[in-house]
């Protein structure tokens, strides 16, 4: 079926990298649903990395690890469908996964899409580690991509080639219904801001069917998660977790919480349901959102536009550098100059600000690392 929206959910690996168990993942579902977030839009519940055993069966199959699944994998679904959530896995291209602790789906496509289709499983990660160099990645996805369509059930395909061998030129090709335009995040802002400047090449390529992936979400991670060189330990102030979500939001990425929900604050969690900035990132019509002259010349002070579907315009201002600055930008490049009688009410997402425009012109200073997210409607000037 084509992906209409960015996908949304809740993924083990920022926290708990490959140190999972079907507890852990049966609690936060709960979470997902008690705190509010399946109601606004976060469904599916994905285990990533670590989760087999490191041999196969005798049939060649993948098998749950019984120390962390005691009950198997069909049992973790389960208990994910019955509180109306869809269920999640992740395998790997290559013959071993990321952290080397478990088989990968090389050679084995049809047998893993299987069992993942015997198990009900609703959404496959599928990475690029240790794989053959003599096959083309886009081969080895499209396996998967074939073996999944065959699988006798609907399985979201989520790529997860972090880019590389232009995946943006290959990746619809395949299935895919998202794929990781980004290398890893990491629990910094200076994650945050490459993660971002990385995307904005790649944004003509995002879209109905297969949506840009720019990685799960840091929001509401404490300093405590897994340590192994992949997820740095710095973390995000607050100021700087609502510019993550907001760039995630506007950009039209797929919402993935990376967080520990039992240890969420209320701050964090009011960032991940701010049902405007979701608004945005979900609209029905994906249009691109494109960059704004906003005066100064630094490449790291951002100002992005976007028609939503209702004739309203999303608007961004990130300020990814170190200093304060006064964006001032005017709303012609938008197609709504004041000449034609036209100009934008605004509404800041966060503050619920109204700021009045003057001759078509937002003039607004934004703190270091900060940003404004308006939804604003076109009224007579
Ligand atoms: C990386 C991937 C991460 C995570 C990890 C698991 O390649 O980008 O999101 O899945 O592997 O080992």
């Amino acid at each position: 079926m084509m992906q209409q929206r960015p996908p949304m959910g809740w993924n083990t690996w920022n926290t708990f990298g490959p140190n999972i168990d079907a507890k852990t993942i049966c609690e936060n579902a709960d979470l997902i649903v008690s705190l509010g977030l399946k109601d606004a839009g976060y469904d599916y519940i994905v285990i990533d990395d670590g989760w087999a055993l490191e041999d196969r069966d005798e049939q060649g199959r993948l098998v749950p690890d019984p120390k962390k699944f005691p009950n198997g994998m069909k049992a973790v679904a389960d208990y994910v469908h019955a509180k109306g959530l869809k269920f999640g896995m992740y395998t790997c291209s290559g013959s071993l996964t990321c952290e080397k602790t478990q088989p990968g789906s090389y050679d084995h496509e049809y047998v893993d899409a299987k069992s993942f289709a015997e198990w009900e499983v609703d959404f496959l990660k599928f990475d690029f580690c240790n794989r053959t160099p003599i096959i083309p990645g886009k081969y080895l996805f499209r396996r998967m991509g074939a073996a999944l369509a065959n699988s006798g059930r609907e399985i979201l395909f989520s790529a997860c080639s972090w880019g590389s061998e232009k995946t943006h030129e290959w990746v619809k090709t395949t299935g895919a219904s998202m794929w990781r335009s980004t290398v890893d995040i990491a629990n910094s802002f200076e994650s945050i801001k490459k993660l971002t400047l990385k995307q904005l090449e790649l944004l003509p390529y995002n879209g109905h069917g297969c949506f840009n992936d720019m990685d799960m979400l840091v929001v509401g991670m404490n300093n405590d998660s897994f340590i192994d060189g992949t997820m740095g330990t710095n973390g995000c102030t607050l100021a700087e977790q609502k510019t993550h979500f907001s760039i995630w939001s506007m950009f039209g990425s797929p919402l993935m919480i990376g967080c520990d929900l039992r240890l969420i604050s209320k701050d964090a969690l009011e960032i991940l349901t701010n049902k405007e900035a979701i608004a945005i990132n979900q609209d029905a019509t994906y249009s691109q959102p494109y960059r704004l002259v906003c005066g100064g010349r630094s490449d790291e002070r951002l100002v992005f536009a976007r028609l939503l579907s209702n004739g309203d315009f999303a608007v961004g201002i990130f300020n990814l550098t170190d200093e304060p600055f006064r964006f001032t930008f005017g709303t012609d490049e938008m197609g709504v100059p004041t000449h034609c009688g036209k100009t934008l009410a605004a509404k800041e997402v966060w503050t619920g600000e109204e700021p009045k425009l003057h001759s078509g012109m937002f003039n607004e200073e934004v703190e270091a690392h900060g940003c404004r997210l308006y939804r604003c409607r076109v009224i007579d000037a």
